[in-house]
This record gives structure tokens, C-alpha cells and sequence, in this order.
């Protein structure tokens, strides 16, 4: 099938790549030249794991045609996608005008009978408005909604294995034509010649013996367009009520002395809560949670509902910064001015480079807001983070770097080089051999028996 993809982000230019890979014809477009100029050379330009193959095997092939222009592409294609980015504004609600823009182009470009897949997480009623703008132009196309649940850091994974396609119009023809589409893409994951894609397949080496084996029909949930406009809002809401329930529990475990981690395990193992996004640490942060939280709480104030239970997730979140300072606090003895601290891990999550609103970045802020003096490292988010926090902290060339004369170090992303870090030789550049595991990853009981004083969240 020929298609445009519009927006190069994590999710558009993700699924963009695999869909051409799996064998459909796909432009890429994006309003941003030096975007544009990186994927021409067959790299994305973010990090994802295992993605720049897929985006280099598909422009050298030519299926994956990365461009500026709508007229070009989108009089060639039967589907066009919005994956354009839809920030939070101060208030809450949803800054939509990249999706507006798109689709005008798209309308004023596209062929009638186009069809439209809105991928881009909207508040809900975005569909109908953008049916209304094509109306306007004077063309006739259909509005998809296709939410998008594909996580930074495993989006190719997640893309190649969706658990679920939801799926939402008013059109029974369009919706067929989408999910043949993407009926391609799963057909193309039970073929994937591993030896083509090995950096994808080292990285998803655990992972892979997972893909689903229930078939793609099985996985189609077909709905209205504001029901599937309300499913990836309520599902992101839903994973950080799970995570700020699981931060809230491990204060009591700090109190009482039980271990969080044994606690979800055991309230995880009962089928119907189950054990992921039960991970306490330093809280949520990242380019979707935030903005959605904030976004249905907004939505759902618009329509007269007063949605306390996620206004208090959000509350929950912003103090888990403030309770792991205060530990930073305790264990440098009640003071935090001049000390020296080491924050390791910059992005929200391992596996990408992307700090948008960093449970790190506001842990590094809050901290040499108290006159601590800082030296951080991450494997991957350097670059954007210097940009970001310039000349308040020190930034190391590597781990040990990082840890040269510190007071404390802390566990901020879980990046396996950090988890897995050799604590009986690095010990000696500490000057006080201090470690706050903000993400309760690292080996309490081994670093204890290294002489090392440990406190995690949840874990006294
Ligand atoms: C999320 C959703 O998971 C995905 O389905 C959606 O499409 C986009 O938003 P993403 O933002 O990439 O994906 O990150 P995710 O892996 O969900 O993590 C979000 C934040 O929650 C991170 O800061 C992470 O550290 C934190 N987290 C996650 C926890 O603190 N504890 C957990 O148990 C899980």
C-alpha cells in the first residue's frame, strides 16, 4: 500500500520504517529540514534501540522516502498518518494546532477517499474536528482513530508485537483498509530475518521468544472514534496510578520496615492486578504521562468530572522527587549544601536519550538548587542534557569519572551499565562510599557486605 506518514518522532518514524520494511510504499514527511536530512541517510534522528537498520535497509531500498513535501506524497497515497507531537500548554489542556496543520495539508493535497489515521494522542473529539477540516477544504476522506502504545526505548518490539490494535471510525471500509495495513506489519514480524536486523535482535534478545502468538484478528478491538480516542489516554492515566500507588505503598515500607519490591511481587502475582508498572522509584516522567495525565484531568474538568483520583496520582508523582531529596538529605547527615553528589541516568527511562520532563533532570535541579555540587552521567543523554541544566553540574566522561570524590551516588535511570556496575572496584573513588538507589535496582544486600551504606525507595 502507498502511504505518508506524517511527523518523524518516535512513533511516525518507527512505524514508518517498519511498515515500509514489512512492504508498503511509505513517505515520510516533516516540516523540520534537518530531521528530514538525517533519515535521508539512513539514521533516525533520536535514539532508539534497534531502529536505525530498519531506517537504513528501507531509504536504501527506497520504501522509506523521507520528504519535505505534502504535494509529492500525499496525492500518492491511499492512507495518510498523524504522528506530529501534541504538547501540554500551561493549563493542562493539549496544544493541537501540528495536528490542525497536518491534516489541512493533508486535505488540501489528498485525493478524495483518503483516508486520515489519527495516531497522535489527542484529547477526546479530536476526530471529529479533523473531519470537519477536511469537510472545509472541500474533500471527502474518512477520520481514523488508531492510537499508538508503543514504549520508548522498545518502540521497534513493541511495534513488531502489539498486544493490542485498537481501532476507531465510523466507516466500516476505512477501518478494513487500516487494519489490512497493519495486518502487513504483523505478518512481516513472523518473518523478520533476525540475521538482517541483528542489532535489534541482540537488544530484544530475551524478549523475542515473546512474540504473541494470538492472531492479529483476535487482537483488533473495532469502536467508536471517542471510544478509541479515550482508550490511550485512560491506559497511560491507568499505568501512573499503578506507579504512584506503588510509590505510595513504599513510604509505608520505608516506615515499617517491609520491602516494596516484595510487596508488589506479591500483590503482582494476582492475575488481575499483575506485576508491571509496580516499580517504585523517583516516579513517572517522559513525553506521554505527564501531558496525558494532565490532559484528561483537563478533558475530563471540560465535561463537569472532577477526576480526583488522577489529580492525586499527578500529586503523588511531583512529591517523589521532594521524598527521595529528603533521603539524599539523611544520609549526607542532615546537609546538602557543598556536597558532592553523582546522579546516574539523565533520560526518563533506559533505552532512549530523551529527557522530557526527566525524573533525573528535576532530581539534578532540585539538588543544586541546595547548593549540592553535581556530576552526572548517562550512556546516551549528554548531549540533550547540556542544553538543558548548562553550567550547574559537572558532566563526567564516564562512570568512574562520575563517582571521583563523591559523597553519594544515586540511581536515577536504570541503565544496565548502572545496575550492573563493579561497586568492590569502584568503591575507592568514593570519598564516602554512599549509595541511593532511587529506582531499587541495585544489589542491596552485596553492596551492604562491601561496606557501602545503602538506602533505596521502599527498601530500609
Ligand atoms: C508510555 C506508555 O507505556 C506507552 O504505552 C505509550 O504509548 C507512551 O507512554 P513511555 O513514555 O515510552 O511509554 O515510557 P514508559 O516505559 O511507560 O515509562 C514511563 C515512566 O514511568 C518512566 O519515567 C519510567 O521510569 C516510569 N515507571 C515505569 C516507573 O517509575 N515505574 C514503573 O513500574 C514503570
Amino acid at each position: 500500500m502507498n502511504i505518508s506518514i506524517v511527523g518523524t518522532g518516535y512513533v511516525g518514524l518507527t512505524t514508518g520504517a517498519l511498515l515500509a520494511a514489512a512492504g508498503n510504499k511509505v513517505y515520510c514527511i516533516d516540516v523540520d529540514p534537518n530531521k528530514i536530512n538525517v533519515v535521508k541517510k539512513g539514521k533516525s534522528h533520536f535514539y532508539e534501540q534497534g531502529l536505525d537498520q530498519f531506517v537504513k535497509k528501507t531509504v536504501d531500498e527506497g520504501s522509506l522516502i523521507p520528504t519535505l513535501s505534502y504535494e509529492k506524497s500525499i496525492p500518492d497515497s491511499e492512507v495518510a498518518i498523524i504522528c506530529v507531537g501534541t504538547p501540554s500548554k500551561g493549563d493542562g489542556s493539549v496544544d493541537l494546532s501540528y495536528v490542525y496543520n497536518s491534516t489541512e495539508s493533508i486535505a488540501r493535497n489528498m485525493k478524495n477517499g483518503t483516508i486520515i489515521v489519527q495516531k497522535s494522542t489527542v484529547p477526546v473529539g479530536t476526530g471529529r474536528r479533523l473531519q470537519k477540516i477536511i469537510s472545509r477544504v472541500g474533500k471527502k476522506g474518512s477520520v481514523v482513530s488508531c492510537p499508538e502504545f508503543l514504549a520508548e526505548g522498545s518502540a521497534v518490539f513493541d511495534s513488531l508485537n502489539m498486544d493490542r490494535f485498537v481501532i476507531g471510525s465510523e466507516s466500516e471500509p476505512a477501518k478494513q483498509k487500516v487494519i489490512k495495513l497493519f495486518q502487513s506489519l504483523d505478518d512481516y514480524s513472523r518473518t523478520l530475518d533476525l540475521e538482517s536486523f541483528d542489532e535489534f535482535a541482540t537488544i530484544y534478545n530475551k524478549k523475542l521468544s515473546k512474540f504473541t502468538d494470538i492472531p492479529f484478528e483476535d487482537r483488533i478491538y473495532s469502536m467508536s472514534l471517542e471510544s478509541a480516542e479515550l482508550v490511550k489516554v485512560s491506559a497511560n492515566s491507568f499505568l501512573t496510578t499503578k506507579i504512584s500507588f506503588a510509590n505510595s505503598i513504599a513510604k509505608i515500607c520505608d516506615k515499617v520496615g517491609a520491602d516494596i519490591n516484595e510487596v508488589m511481587d506479591g500483590i503482582g502475582a494476582d492475575h488481575r492486578i499483575g506485576r508491571a508498572f509496580l516499580y517504585a522509584g523517583l516516579g513517572w516522567g517522559g513525553g506521554c504521562f505527564p501531558k496525558d495525565t494532565a490532559g484528561l484531568v483537563y478533558s475530563a474538568e471540560e465535561q463537569g468530572v472532577d477526576f480526583k483520583l488522577l489529580k492525586s496520582v499527578v500529586d503523588v508523582n511531583n512529591a517523589q522527587i521532594l521524598y527521595v531529596v529528603r533521603k539524599a538529605k539523611e544520609m549526607l547527615k542532615g546537609e546538602l549544601e557543598n556536597k558532592i553528589i553523582t546522579v546516574l541516568g539523565l533520560s526518563f527511562k533506559p533505552g532512549t536519550s530523551d529527557i522530557r520532563i526527566s525524573p533525573s533532570i528535576k532530581l539534578v535541579k532540585n539538588l543544586t538548587y541546595n547548593h549540592a555540587k553535581i556530576r552526572v552521567y548517562d550512556p546516551k543523554a549528554m548531549e540533550n542534557t547540556e542544553q538543558e541544566l548548562n553550567n550547574d553540574v559537572y558532566f563526567a566522561k564516564d562512570i568512574e569519572d562520575a563517582l571521583r570524590g563523591t559523597e553519594l551516588a544515586i540511581l536515577a535511570t536504570e541503565w544496565p551499565e548502572f545496575i550492573e556496575m563493579d561497586f568492590s572496584s569502584l568503591k575507592k573513588f568514593f570519598k564516602t562510599p554512599n549509595l541511593l538507589d532511587a529506582r531499587n535496582r541495585w544489589p542491596k544486600e552485596k553492596v551492604k557486605k562491601l561496606g557501602f551504606s545503602y538506602s533505596g525507595i521502599g527498601r530500609s
